[in-house]
């Protein structure tokens, strides 16, 4: 008879002991969403610990290299001016946890268009997520798009891909039409990239 897979119940106070941790979870190549997604929501977000990453756009969203995780992820913080947000995107067969380390985000989830991607894409659902909320998601969930919706406030949040990946598809809501797009980053290891223009090509 199969054994139910044990999951640890892992705990971050900061920031480096969340890097720490997520090290050790991604050293064996099974990822266990629930306990990476838990662990996560455990880290209190605390703005002294990540402010160097926290770099902002006028224009769009930023994403700022925090992590290569030994090769077997990429951990990222995403910084959300009033009213920016995401394409509807898929995760080119990655996992993507995502956490809120400040204000709100709401996440829409799309179905994949049919083949010819033809027609307006599908929602199948919307949600708030609020400041330490961790969501996830995974090509066989579905494509999301990312907004925050706020007039008035900034939103950040704290991104792990793994395996890392630099390159998207993007989706046409009213068509369903998909578009290669490169990703790059704002900042890595908190100094701007050299040669990054503040308008990227990204997916927003
Ligand atoms: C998002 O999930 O909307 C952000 C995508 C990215 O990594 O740029």
């Amino acid at each position: 008879m199969e054994q139910p897979v044990q999951t640890e119940v892992w705990k971050a106070q900061t920031l480096q002991e969340l890097i720490q941790i997520l090290h050790r979870l991604f050293s064996s190549d099974k990822v266990r969403v629930e306990e990476v997604q838990a662990l996560m929501e455990s880290y209190e977000s605390n703005p002294v610990e990540w402010m160097k990453y926290a770099q902002f756009d006028q224009y769009r969203y930023t994403r700022n290299l925090v992590d290569k995780g030994n090769g077997k992820f990429n951990l990222m913080i995403l910084c959300w001016g009033e009213g920016h947000g995401s394409s509807i995107h898929d995760h080119t067969d990655s996992h993507c946890f995502m956490k809120i380390l400040q204000g709100n985000l709401k996440e829409t989830l799309f179905e994949w268009p049919g083949k010819k991607g033809t027609g307006a894409m599908t929602k199948k659902s919307e949600r708030v997520l609020g400041e330490n909320q961790c969501a996830y998601i995974n090509d066989s969930i579905g494509l999301h798009r990312v907004e925050n919706t706020s007039h008035t406030e900034s939103a950040v949040s704290l991104h792990l891909y793994s395996p890392s990946f630099d390159s998207c598809n993007t989706f046409d809501q009213r068509t369903g039409h998909k578009h290669k797009v490169k990703m790059t980053f704002y900042s890595q290891f908190g100094e701007r990239t050299p040669g990054a223009t503040a308008v990227s090509q990204e997916n927003n």
